[in-house]
């Protein structure tokens, strides 16, 4: 069996880090894991870890390392077990360096590879527009933005025709302090990754299609290389 080969999607809130992985990962055969969907589907239960969850993200606050890393593995195995894929995609992970460090010893535990970091970027004023526009699908989890990326009707998924709506944590403090832990926490893991000559830069403030083609491009190699 293929060695598993996992990709980091990195950027700040509202980059296109969703709206990318849902494009890219099944043309790559990827599996897409993202903390920010497994945290809303669990906050979608009545348990006092819900509510213990759901405070830390309504604040706009990260949830505590241990509980996202196991989270994550959890969803890694179930969806490894279903078919063979390449690897993860992984959208939300990891957004520290204690997670970037669980993240390398896991992958050295599984005997897998992390295969390249895609980083994102996009200019602060263009994030904030994006965000104060999102729908989200309550169905899917696929995002869409009122002007940007609209639905083909109003309120509702193209994708699979569920209800649109706001995030919780889309509101203007929540996003303030989202965005002021990327650039104190998430971004400086770039640095740590560099040197392993895995970063791959994307400019991200183009329309969405033009963005996938070259993560697209620029991941074709680095898989393919993989395979050879
Ligand atoms: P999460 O759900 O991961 O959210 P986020 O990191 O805040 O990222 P976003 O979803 O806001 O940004 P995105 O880049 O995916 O943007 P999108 O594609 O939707 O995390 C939420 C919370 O969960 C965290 O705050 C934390 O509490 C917790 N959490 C998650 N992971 C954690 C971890 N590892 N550890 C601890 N806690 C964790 O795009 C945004 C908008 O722009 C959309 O409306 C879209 O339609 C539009 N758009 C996208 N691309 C384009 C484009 N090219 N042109 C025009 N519009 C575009």
């Amino acid at each position: 069996m293929a060695t598993l080969r996992h990709v980091v999607l990195m950027g700040p809130q509202g980059a296109g880090k969703g709206t990318q992985a849902a494009l890219i990962a099944p043309a790559l055969d990827l599996v897409h894991l993202a903390t920010g969907d497994l945290l809303r589907s669990m906050m979608g239960q009545h348990s006092s870890l819900a509510g213990e969850v759901r405070d830390y993200y309504d604040r706009g606050e990260l949830v505590p390392d241990d509980l996202m890393a196991r989270m994550l593995f959890a969803a890694l195995d179930e969806a490894a077990l279903e078919h063979q894929p390449v690897g993860a995609l992984l959208d939300g992970f990891p957004r520290n360096r204690v997670q970037a460090e669980v993240l390398d010893t896991q992958i050295a535990q599984r005997r897998e590879t992390l295969a390249a970091i895609v980083h994102i970027s996009v200019p602060r004023e263009v994030l904030l527009a994006r965000l104060s526009g999102r729908l989200i699908c309550r169905n899917c989890g696929r995002s869409y933005h009122s002007r940007f990326n609209p639905p083909a009707q109003p309120g509702v998924c193209d994708a699979c025709g569920g209800e649109l709506y706001q995030r919780s944590d889309d509101t203007e403090d929540a996003v303030a302090r989202r965005l002021a832990i990327y650039f104190e926490q998430t971004e400086p893991l770039l640095d740590f990754w560099r040197p392993r000559g895995i970063v791959l830069e994307i400019d991200g403030d183009r329309s969405v299609v033009p963005v996938s083609e070259s993560i697209l491009v620029a991941l074709h190699d680095v898989l393919d290389a993989g395979r050879s």
